[in-house]
Order: C-alpha cells, then structure tokens, then sequence
C-alpha cells in the first residue's frame, strides 16, 4: 500500500490487514509508529501502558496457537499472529483503586492504538487491532510474563501488506448522527 501523507484521506485508508508480505519492518520505522503511540490520549494524562514488540518467531506462534484456540480454530497451521513480521501486544495498567480493566481503563489504551495504526498505514504498512486472545488471557499474559496489576488490550500484527487494499467501507455519515437529542 502507498504512504499516505493527506491526513483526511488516512481515516478512509486505515483499514484491517491480516496478511503480509516477508518485506522486514525496519526498527526506525517501528519507533516512528510506536512513538505516535505514546502520544495518545489517557486519563489524567497517567500514560498506563506499555507495548511488547514481538518480533521472537517461538513467541508469535505461541500466541498465535493461543488466538485460534480463542477463534475456536486450533491446528498446527500458522495464522496472522505467527506469519506477521511485528506482534504488538499493548498492555495497561490495572487502576489500584478498582483493581479491574473498565470504561476508563481502555479509553485510555485503545486511543494509543488507533494512533499507532493510523501511523502505520501512513507509513503504507497494515495492521489489525485484535482482542479475542482475551478469552485465552491468562495463557496469553504467562506467555509474556505480563506482571500482575497489567493487563493486555490487544493484539495487533503489523508489516506490509500482501497485497494493495483499498479504503474502508462505511455506511453514509448521516446515520451515525443525531442533532441536539438521539433519533433513529
Ligand atoms: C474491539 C475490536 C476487536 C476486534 N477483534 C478482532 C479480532 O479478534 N480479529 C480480527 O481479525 N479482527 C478484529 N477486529 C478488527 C475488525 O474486524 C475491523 O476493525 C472491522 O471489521 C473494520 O475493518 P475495516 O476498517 O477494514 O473496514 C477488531 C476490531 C475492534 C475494534
């Protein structure tokens, strides 16, 4: 896929990539996405995160096995967490007061997300945010050595894609809005 460099033009092209080319992620390119991450939005600007690059080929497929168990897919066949060149597995703290993952907690992770993938695609590489290893979470957290008091958000493999996509699809603007109170 082409960089995108016309910011209004980046929502419509960042869409879901599951496949990926053998072209290698260079590292200055992952910290240009990595450091729009970090330039994300979070509660009281607390910053809870931290993001586990996998780029280990024995820690992709064991969180690959751990995602198509979740998808209810489990064979030896490697899926999209294993065949991408880059894993990121964005983790947040757990707030002491609630000692629970809440509205708060991924309000203040998942914008740092949608930073990095928007980064990604205007870079031309392609990404997918994930969550259903959640099901298979504490497998997932052993695998990564993820301490208590964090939890992972996500999942996200990212490299360049196979293959051209186009913009994403959505329904016409007007039927996501409402003027002064909620109609249908
Ligand atoms: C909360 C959330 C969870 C998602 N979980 C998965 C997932 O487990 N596996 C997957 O392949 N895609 C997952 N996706 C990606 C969505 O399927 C994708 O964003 C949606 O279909 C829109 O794709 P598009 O932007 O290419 O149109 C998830 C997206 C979100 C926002």
């Amino acid at each position: 896929m082409k960089p995108v460099t016309d910011v209004m033009q980046l929502f419509r092209a960042q869409r879901a990539v599951r496949a990926f080319s053998d072209r290698p992620v260079e590292e200055e390119t992952l910290r240009q996405v990595l450091q729009a991450a970090v330039h994300g939005p979070s509660g009281s600007n607390t910053q809870p995160w931290k993001f586990i690059v996998v780029r280990d080929q024995a820690v992709k497929t064991a969180l690959d096995r751990e995602y198509s168990i979740a998808h209810n897919e489990p064979g030896d066949a490697p899926g999209v967490m294993a065949k991408a060149p880059v894993l990121i597995v964005p983790c947040v703290r757990i707030p002491e007061r609630t000692g629970q993952v809440g509205f708060q907690t991924g309000a203040s992770i998942y914008p740092a997300c949608q930073n990095l993938m928007l980064a990604a695609r205007a870079l031309g590489l392609g990404t997918v945010l994930t969550t259903s290893h959640r099901i298979r979470n504490a497998e997932v957290k052993a695998i990564l050595g993820v301490p208590e008091g964090w939890d992972t958000a996500a999942m996200i493999p990212l490299g360049w894609p196979d293959r051209n996509y186009g913009p994403n699809h959505r329904p016409p603007l007007d039927e996501a809005i409402c003027l002064d109170r909620w109609s249908e």
